[in-house]
């Protein structure tokens, strides 16, 4: 039987890759995110790759709402009587300056991207601790970096970053809990950050302009990366911070 991974954030860019490559592994997979048409055209990709259609749960749901994070252990027990990984894949971006930016924005950007994670590494750690199993985190180079006008998604993935660390030396020796750091990677992330078309535009030619490698990358450029931490090349990583960028920030 193949592993059991709970991947959020699977209804589109790195989280759908992720899924189709697991599933082509024979991996068992829990999908989860908001559009449930998303995660059907997920499921029907993974099925297309190989995917056996019976290993794939679909799990519509709001991060964010109070009984989601249960909601994923419950599904991982009753689907699959266990779960083996969890992939905290699901975020948002939002850029803007200071005074631009209200704090509900800050606070709607920490929900997704750092109390969601949070809650769900808890809701799953007794899961992980009886399979001894792994969490993936995929933070960002922009919580390495200090840019102006991405203070919020920055601190937000910072916050994630250290959670990494600190979890990993928590959950040690049960839970191995490492992180992804995604330089620019062209996904639907760039068609709502919370600014206008022509600063997107802008943004983009900047992302190529600063990447050493001379391009964004694409989904296929960091899933194998995830499948690595997820895996037992990685048996004696935890609280490592993979930064995978193109160069973008070294
Ligand atoms: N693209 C980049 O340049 C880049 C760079 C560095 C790091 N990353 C990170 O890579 C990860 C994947 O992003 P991506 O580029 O693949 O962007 P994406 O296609 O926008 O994926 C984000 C996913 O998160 C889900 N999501 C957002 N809010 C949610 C919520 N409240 N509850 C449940 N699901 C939610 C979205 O699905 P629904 O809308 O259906 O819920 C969506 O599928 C993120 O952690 C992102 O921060 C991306």
């Amino acid at each position: 039987m193949g592993l059991v991974v709970a991947v959020t954030g699977a209804g589109s860019g790195l989280g759908r890759a992720l899924a189709v490559r697991l599933a082509a592994d024979g991996t068992r997979l829990i999908l989860v995110g908001r559009r449930a048409g998303r995660l059907r055209e997920t499921r029907d990709a993974c099925v297309a790759g190989g995917g056996k259609a019976g290993d794939i749960v679909e799990l519509p749901l709001d991060l964010t709402g109070p009984d989601a994070a249960a909601a994923v252990a419950e599904a991982a027990t009753t689907a699959f009587d266990g779960l083996d990984a969890l992939v905290n894949n699901a975020a948002q971006a939002r850029f803007g300056a200071l005074d631009r930016t209200g704090m509900a924005t800050f606070a709607g950007l920490l929900q997704v991207n750092l109390v969601a994670p949070a809650a769900l590494s808890q809701a799953v750690a007794p899961l992980l601790r009886r399979s001894r199993g792994t969490i993936v985190n995929v933070g960002s180079i922009g919580g390495l970096l200090a840019v102006p006008g991405r203070s919020y998604y920055g601190a937000a993935k910072a916050g994630l970053h250290h959670l990494t660390r600190s979890l990993a030396r928590e959950l040690a020796p049960d839970i191995r809990v490492n992180a992804v750091l995604p330089g620019a990677v062209d996904t639907e992330m760039y068609d709502d950050l919370g600014i206008d078309d022509d600063d997107v535009a802008r943004l983009r030619t900047e992302m190529v302009r600063t990447t050493p490698l001379g391009r964004m990358g694409r989904p296929e450029d960091v899933v194998p990366w995830i499948v690595m931490l997820l895996g037992p090349a990685a048996a004696w990583m935890t609280g490592s911070l993979l930064v995978v960028d193109g160069g973008r920030s070294c």
